[in-house]
């Protein structure tokens, strides 16, 4: 019997030294100690001593049994032990290592000149309003003095949404929806997304950008128009920067001129991109119309009030020497992050 259990402790130590995950420790667990394992059946088997023999071999037997417990207890806690320890090995976090750095995006070209035009008129005490990209037809052609059979007005030109709804196809409904919620003095611009029923191509685009600009007060003439517009052409493009105003026509407006900038490029000799000129056309404007001044309820003969309204892409273009206007709704970050 001592034999036996002696033997089935060696076989016990040298098993559980090679048992190297939970399941071979379990199985050996349950080979020894469990219902039918060795070690109970020989227990069971001691009925069948004396009473003498019983008592010291059931010493040996619990002796042998509490070593097995203890064993299988270490080995056990050991495969816990490494089974965090790979645990960790997979886990760990070098604090130490460099961070990645997040991609930072950058600001569109476009943000970029809004935001710049913005500042040069805020910085002369223009405020920023807008309006909405869907415009009433009333707003964006009745109230600024287009006549019924004005050419814009045509389906081919104008994206309609109903009758008398569409999607505005220049900043300008800006000045009639500030006429009718503010009182003069007004000097405001509004930046916005307007669109045309055009074919896209390097210098057209259905959706674009334009700033609308908008000054009424007592006694506002036309040499506050030219002051201004011609201050804010130097802070654009430079203090060498002069201006030429060219009559036009606009339905809101009269009169009515187109701005010319001298070439920044060339300083008026001619170049590319003046196209040999030496004069870059940049934006419309002129003293607002009687009849729009009347929509806002306004005394025409109190008040009166100059307009402007800039192409932004237009102006980004040539400040950037950038040649194809679609490049600007691409949104390859290739080309964005030039003008960081
Ligand atoms: N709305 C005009 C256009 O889209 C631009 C314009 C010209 C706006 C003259 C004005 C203005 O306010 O006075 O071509």
């Amino acid at each position: 019997m001592q034999d036996q259990l002696n033997r089935i402790l060696e076989e016990a130590k040298s098993q559980l030294e090679k048992a190297t995950d939970k399941g071979q420790a379990e199985e050996l667990r349950i080979r020894l100690l469990g219902k039918k394992g060795e070690l109970t059946q020989l227990l069971k088997g001691m009925g069948k001593l004396s009473p003498e023999e019983r008592k010291s071999t059931g010493q040996l037997v619990n002796s042998v049994k509490g070593q097995i417990e203890t064993m299988l207890e270490d080995k056990f806690e050991e495969i816990r032990e490494k089974a965090k320890e790979a645990q960790f090995k997979v886990e760990r976090i070098d604090v130490t290592e460099p961070g990645r750095r997040p991609k930072l995006g950058a600001k569109h070209p476009l943000t970029v000149t809004m935001e710049e035009i913005s500042k040069v008129f805020m910085s002369m005490g223009f405020s920023i309003v807008e309006g909405p990209e869907v415009e009433t037809v009333f707003n964006n052609f009745d109230a600024l003095n287009a006549s019924p059979d004005h050419p814009a007005r045509d389906m081919t030109d104008t994206f309609y949404i109903t009758e008398d709804v569409l999607l505005r196809t220049q900043t300008s409904p800006v000045q009639v929806r500030t006429l009718l919620k503010q009182k003069p003095p007004i000097k405001v611009i509004s930046p916005g997304r307007c669109f045309r029923c055009d074919t896209p191509d390097a210098t057209h685009s259905p959706m674009f950008h334009q700033i609308e600009g908008l000054v009424v007060d007592e006694g506002i003439t036309m040499a506050d128009l030219k002051g201004t517009l011609d201050t804010f052409a130097k802070q654009l493009f430079g203090p060498d920067t002069k201006t030429k105003f060219r009559p036009h026509h606009f339905p809101f407006t009269e009169p009515s001129a187109e701005v010319d900038v001298s070439c920044f490029k060339c300083g008026g000799k001619g170049c590319r991109v003046c196209k040999g000129s030496g004069w870059i056309e940049i934006l419309g404007c002129g003293m607002v119309h009687p009849n729009v001044l009347k929509v806002g309820g306004l005394d025409t003969e109190k008040y009166t009030g100059f307009a402007f309204g800039l192409g932004v892409e237009r102006v980004a273009m040539l400040k950037y020497g950038v040649d194809d206007i679609r490049l600007f709704y691409e949104n390859d970050m290739r080309f964005i992050e030039q003008f960081k």
